[in-house]
């Protein structure tokens, strides 16, 4: 099987695999990361999304020959528990998490939107997170921490 090489939060791997894998696969039966989450596999729901070169994808339609060479980033990359990105802080300030399933693509989503356009509308900001999901109906509370990250990040 050939390789293929990329970047996963500032790391370079190495992974053999069937061009047409898809990322998502990659990261969590290769590498063993526990973020980003299957949940739909078709693209409909944001659970695994990730950055790619610092647009957020979704790593369960992306084929992993896609990313040979390029920067893929998930929220490990992010920040760390003593010093978070503002959009991890903004979600424990606003006490968003309840099963946590579908975090990491709204803050890699949200993460992404407010390094290109710091300052998004609420408008862009909703249509850059269209069609990502939360089946707890934390909806309200994770565009509240999205604005309360953006004034961190004034
Ligand atoms: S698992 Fe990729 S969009 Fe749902
Ligand atoms: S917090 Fe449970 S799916 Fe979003």
């Amino acid at each position: 099987m050939p390789t293929v090489q990329f970047d996963v939060d500032g790391k370079r791997v190495a992974i053999d695999a069937s061009p047409d894998m898809p990322l998502l696969y990659a990261l969590r039966d290769d590498l063993k990361l526990d973020n980003p989450k299957f949940g739909c596999g078709l693209g409909q729901c944001g659970a695994c999304t990730v950055q790619l070169d610092g647009v957020p994808v979704r790593s369960c339609l992306l084929p992993v020959s896609a990313v040979a060479g390029k920067q893929v980033k998930t929220i490990r990359g992010l920040g760390t528990p003593e010093k978070p990105h503002p959009i991890q802080a903004a979600f424990v300030e606003e006490q968003v998490p309840q099963c946590g399933y579908c975090l990491s693509g709204w803050m890699m989503t949200g993460a992404a939107l407010l390094e290109s356009n710091p300052k998004a509308s609420d408008t862009q900001i909703r249509e850059a997170c269209a069609g990502l999901k939360c089946r707890c109906g934390t909806h309200v509370s994770i565009l509240r921490a999205i604005k309360r990250a953006q004034t961190k990040m004034a």
